[in-house]
């Protein structure tokens, strides 16, 4: 396969659209992912780096739609499966016992294509029902949001190849997933799935969302800079309660970023509350 032929020039170029637009940063070592993408998207469209430059400057919906191609899409069920164990042990108890509105709002920000977000509801369903309380008689708003229509199409859809639901425990692909076409693809069953919501949304600007007890943006902030760091982290402050709590990845840190999230230690981890 020949190499692409990109100047310097209209790489930074691309680069600098892609920044201004989601926040996620392509230059030095991972400067060859953006090559590889750009040079995929110039065989699928059968054009070349200039022309799709300038299509992507003029067609807003052509410019989405390259983002999209350009993000990092690796998720997984129970992802750092700790952090759902700190969310049934100690988050959720107390939260619940202190909330006289019956009102939990969580949001599963930069979701990609759902099993976050789906591992989360599962998450509180097991907590109501295992304590004994009425999932009913609560108002609980559990949402998944991205920047990639594709990942939101497939959290929507919620049919998931079998090796995705290998990792969860099989007690609970009984009870909360369908398999099809001979077990080759499972799908979250309507229990789950009415408990989530997925939409679009940039997380460089406000959600318009607010009062969110609980943020998971997990593995997001690995892709931008500080400056978009700091902006994406405002974005999700001004959304949270006080006293809500954020979860970032494992190989994240707030620390000398931004310290209006404190670190607080819990038995299986450090997640960080609003200030
Ligand atoms: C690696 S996935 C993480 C998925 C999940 N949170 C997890 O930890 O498994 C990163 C996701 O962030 C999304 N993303 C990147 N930039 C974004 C932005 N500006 N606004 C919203 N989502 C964004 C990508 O589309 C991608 O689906």
């Amino acid at each position: 396969m020949p190499a692409l032929e990109i100047s310097e020039d209209i790489l930074a170029q691309y680069a600098d659209i892609v920044y201004k637009n989601s926040g996620i940063i392509f230059k030095d070592s991972n400067a060859a992912v953006l090559i590889s993408r750009i040079s995929s998207k110039m065989k699928e469209k059968n054009s070349d780096v200039k022309t799709y430059l300038e299509q992507l400057k003029t067609d807003k919906n052509e410019l989405l739609s390259f983002i999209d191609f350009v993000t990092t899409n690796f998720t997984s069920f129970f992802r750092n499966q700790r952090h759902f164990e700190l969310l049934d042990e100690s988050i959720l108890p107390g939260l619940i016992n202190s909330k006289y509105s019956r009102q939990l709002k969580i949001w599963s920000a930069g979701c990609s294509t759902g099993e976050e977000t789906y591992s989360i509801a599962i998450t509180v369903k097991e907590f109501f029902e295992k304590n004994h309380i009425d999932l009913a008689s609560w108002d609980i708003k559990i949402m998944g949001s991205d920047i990639s229509l594709e990942s939101l199409f497939i959290a929507k859809e919620a049919k998931y190849p079998d090796r995705s639901v290998q990792k969860i425990p099989p007690a609970y692909i009984q009870k909360y997933f369908t398999p099809l076409e001979d077990g080759k693809y499972y799908i979250v069953k309507d229990e789950i799935k009415k408990m989530v919501k997925f939409d679009f949304h940039n997380l460089m600007y406000g959600s318009g969302i607010d009062a969110i007890d609980i943020t998971f943006c997990r593995n997001v902030l690995i892709y931008f800079d500080e400056d978009i760091q700091k902006k994406v982290l405002t974005q999700i402050y001004n959304s949270t309660n006080d006293n809500g709590f954020l979860f970032i990845g494992h190989s994240e840190s707030l620390v000398g970023l931004f310290d209006k999230f404190k670190p607080t230690s819990f038995e299986k981890g450090i997640i960080y509350v609003k200030q």
